[in-house]
């Protein structure tokens, strides 16, 4: 059994082998894995003795749950109404400008994805994003610049990372 059967075993013992667990046992590979490969998706299947066509298709309806390999931290920047009107143009200018991607991208050190998403509930303090499960509001570019700064400062293996990047103290 390879590392991903066991993981995927292990969270379909832990949440039970329904259909109705489907979601919270894709999100915990999500956790885990940062995103899902077709391997993870197959025997989600089997563990759950559904279609991989249906694990597919709940996991590319939901934007969390990548199918592709995605960084360390998942930037996701809000793009609806509230934030685009409060300035989250500038808010992924900063965010390209820090580590060096657009939107879409990974860093070469694979510690950050740049996303956009549709509302993520804090239009009452827009501009918002996340950055994996945690939510950053009222950001303004230089708010965002000092975030990154902090969660690469924070980073394991701190030294390779900042080799790509720059960010402002
Ligand atoms: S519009 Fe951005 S959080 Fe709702």
């Amino acid at each position: 059994m390879t590392e991903v059967q066991e993981k995927v075993r292990d969270l379909s013992e832990k949440y039970g082998r329904r259909r109705e667990n489907l979601l919270p046992i894709l999100q915990g590979i999500v956790e885990k894995e940062h995103y899902l490969t077709s391997e993870a998706m197959i025997q989600v299947a089997k563990e759950l003795d559904i279609s991989a066509a249906e694990v597919y298709g709940t996991a590319s309806f939901y934007s969390f749950l990548d199918t592709e390999q995605r960084g360390q931290y998942v930037i996701r920047v809000c793009k609806t109404i509230s934030c685009d009107m409060k300035g989250k143009n500038s808010i992924i200018k900063a965010i390209e400008d820090v580590l060096k991607i657009k939107v879409g991208e990974t860093t070469q050190s694979k510690m950050f994805t740049l996303l956009e998403t549709n509302c993520l509930g804090w239009c009452h303090k827009a501009p918002a994003i996340l950055i994996n499960d945690e939510p950053y509001t009222n950001l303004t570019p230089a708010k965002i610049k000092a975030i990154l700064g902090d969660y690469i400062r924070n980073a394991e293996g701190k030294q390779k990372i900042i080799g790509d990047i720059q960010y402002e103290r």
